[in-house]
């Protein structure tokens, strides 16, 4: 299940938002369903992360894996993209809240590091701010005290990364970005992450792009292969070298957005797939 050789991160991540009290449950059910990889967020409005701890610690007692066999993400929100539930103080300096907000996701995770930790957004759409600077210089400290493995950057632009590199903080391991079929499958993003060896998980592959899921193409590429088109999407995902996200909720999405690793797609498919929305 690794996708990288030495860093032991799964090849599909199960996405926790927006599933409020069924996060533990669905969970533990993904778990069973045989995703390693988890993805939440300490940030309530969207993600119950505690749920999702709960979820971990059934899963364990139930002996369907340990902590060692996951590898589990979570991530730094900022005040403007939380509502009034915040994991911090939000008088403290952006570095403290870092501090409070990890401490947080550990305690609601059960666990006392994280195998990555991401910036959920940076504070500007537009440029890497010093805000950016002091929140990824606090997450740096975090993991040089191995309170995480790894870090991440989420809903950046190339801008925003070009700025990073010229500013030479450390580059993150990860970019996350919600993938647009019709901006190229987020394209300048994936090349500047692939001339880098920054892995890029790509979220929101179904939900974005629901014209893809209806292409004739996908269609028959999915009647030809027997599968379903949401297996298509995420075997294109992979070859073209992104991390996919999953969000499903229903234990037959799950088996068959897993069993997607198992479906190989020549390189010309992949090309076609490539520029079908553009
Ligand atoms: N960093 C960020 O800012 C950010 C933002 C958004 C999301 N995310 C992460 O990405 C995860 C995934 O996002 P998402 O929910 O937008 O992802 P998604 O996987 O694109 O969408 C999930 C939807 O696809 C359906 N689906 C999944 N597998 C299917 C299948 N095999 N056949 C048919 N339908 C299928 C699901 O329906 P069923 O439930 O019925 O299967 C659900 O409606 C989130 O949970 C979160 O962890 C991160």
């Amino acid at each position: 299940m690794a996708l990288h050789p030495t860093l032991s991160i799964p090849n599909f991540l199960y996405g926790t938002a927006w599933k409020e009290d069924r996060s533990a449950a669905l969970t533990e059910l993904a778990l069973r369903a045989g995703f390693r990889g988890i993805d939440t967020a300490n940030q309530r409005r969207h993600y119950f992360e505690a749920g999702v701890g709960q979820g971990l610690a059934a899963a364990y007692r139930a002996g369907i894996v340990t902590r060692a066999d996951l590898f589990l993400q979570t991530k730094f929100t900022y005040e403007r993209g939380q509502d009034e539930r915040l994991p911090y103080d939000p008088s403290a300096l952006l570095s403290l809240q870092v501090e409070q907000s990890l401490a947080s996701s550990l305690e609601h995770l059960g666990c006392e590091q994280v195998d990555s930790y991401v910036l959920h957004g940076p504070a500007s759409n537009y440029d890497w701010t010093d805000d950016d600077a002091e929140v990824w210089e606090a997450m740096r400290r975090q993991r040089d005290e191995r309170r995480t493995r790894l870090l991440g950057v989420s809903n950046v632009s190339l801008r925003h990364l070009e700025q990073m590199a010229a500013a030479h903080f450390e580059m993150p391991t990860f970019v996350q970005n919600r993938c647009y079929a019709r901006l190229g499958w987020d394209r300048d993003v994936r090349v500047f992450c692939r001339e880098r060896n920054i892995i890029y998980p790509g979220f929101s592959l179904l939900t974005a792009n629901i014209e893809v899921l209806k292409h004739p193409l996908i269609a028959a590429l999915a009647a030809h292969a027997a599968v379903n088109p949401a297996q298509i999407v995420f075997a294109f995902a992979r070859a073209a070298g992104m991390l996919p996200l999953t969000g499903t909720s229903d234990a037959g999405h799950m088996k068959q957005d897993l069993a997607s690793v198992e479906l190989v797609l020549s390189p010309e498919t992949v090309q076609v797939i490539q520029s079908i929305a553009e």
